[in-house]
């Protein structure tokens, strides 16, 4: 009998409405792909929120299995570097957004997306990071790159509560990084003390109204997952040669400065782009994150959901509220 496995759906409904269902589907009804992995863990990602609400900027045609994220164990390859029983990370590319995703049981992907799940990593473990912890390494990878070193000075990481923004600020905590944390709308000032954040910064505090060009000099490095003003207040107040990662827009994809940062002092601005990051640079990633960048209280950050009970955490990180990361058992 051929097999099914469970499966989130995502459908329009009408009236650009989007209905969200667990069903069945079949392994034949998943794309081509040299790779058929059976998922054990996915997580969500703020992307995977969009994709599941009918965002047609990540998702153009639906009915659609969201899941930017998936880890779990080959069980077919028509590729020799894949065989039966490898452990797997899949991320990024187009899984999830218009290729059937992580939110289903089973995954079908060309070789090119697979990453052998790094020695020291659990499949779960490796989804506790998942594309947002991913992203986070990526950036903390261009701070190192530009050279910039803990005793230079602070860095501010900009939506901390959330996905990348947590390990973000884990790991710079665990590298001897001073990390100073832009609290999200909801007072979480305690959690990002508990994960490593030396000084907790207001939303307000975070974003300047005197639309003065430049600021006082007061962050070495900045992590921004959010753009908009804030990322535009980091910015402007970057010490001399400070260099400052962007990734996100949850607050606004508009940049409001000008020329002065970079021709004053030197700021550099570094764009991040985990979908399409080349496959040596995401497997250096995923080794640091599985050695000296592992992050040892991820408990704190981690919350796991089962498939049935994903719909809800969706919605609440459209609206705001998740803290941290939230991973989905996918065999429960
Ligand atoms: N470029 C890439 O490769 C890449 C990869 C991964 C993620 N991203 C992007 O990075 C961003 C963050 O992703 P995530 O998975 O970390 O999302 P997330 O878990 O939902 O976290 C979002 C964070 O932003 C805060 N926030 C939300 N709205 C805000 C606003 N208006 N002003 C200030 N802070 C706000 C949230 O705090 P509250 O809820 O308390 O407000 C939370 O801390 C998204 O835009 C995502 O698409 C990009």
């Amino acid at each position: 009998m051929e097999k099914s496995f469970k499966a989130m759906v995502v459908s329009e409904a009408g009236n650009k409405q989007y209905r969200r269902e667990i069903v069945q589907r079949r392994i034949r009804d998943l794309p081509e792909g040299d790779v058929l992995v059976k998922v054990y863990y996915s997580s969500l990602n703020y992307k995977d929120a969009l994709s599941a609400s009918g965002n047609k900027g990540v998702t153009r045609k639906y009915p659609h299995t969201p899941g930017i994220d998936a880890a779990g164990i080959v069980e077919e390859s028509t590729d020799s570097a894949f065989k039966i029983g490898d452990k797997v990370i899949v991320t990024s590319y187009d899984l999830g957004m218009n290729t059937a995703g992580g939110f289903g049981q089973y995954i079908r992907v060309p070789a090119g997306w697979v990453v052998p799940l790094p020695d020291g990593l659990s499949l779960r473990q490796a989804m506790c990071y998942g594309t947002a912890g991913f992203t986070a390494a990526l950036s903390i990878l261009q701070l190192v790159n530009h050279g910039v070193l803990p005793e230079y000075g602070e860095i501010l990481v900009s939506g901390a509560t959330g996905g990348v923004g947590s390990i973000a600020v884990s790991i710079l905590a665990k590298q001897g990084y001073t990390v100073a944390a832009v609290n999200g709308r909801t007072d979480r000032s305690d959690y990002l003390k508990s994960i490593g954040a030396q000084r907790i910064i207001a939303i307000e505090d975070a974003v300047d109204t005197s639309g003065r060009p430049i600021l006082s000099q007061r962050w070495a490095g900045g992590i921004d997952a959010v753009g908009g003003d804030i990322l535009a207040t980091t910015i402007k107040s970057m010490n001399a040669k400070g260099v400052v990662t962007t990734c996100g827009n949850v607050a606004s994809p508009d940049l409001p400065i000008n020329v002065y940062p970079f021709i004053l002092r030197g700021v550099t601005l570094v764009g991040i782009d985990s979908q399409n990051c080349p496959m040596a640079v995401r497997r250096n990633a995923w080794d640091k994150l599985s050695k000296e960048w592992q992050i040892t209280q991820m408990e704190t950050v981690v919350e796991e959901v089962t498939l049935n009970e994903l719909d809800n955490r969706i919605d609440k990180m459209l609206t705001g509220g998740n803290k941290g990361r939230v991973i989905v058992h996918m065999q429960s």
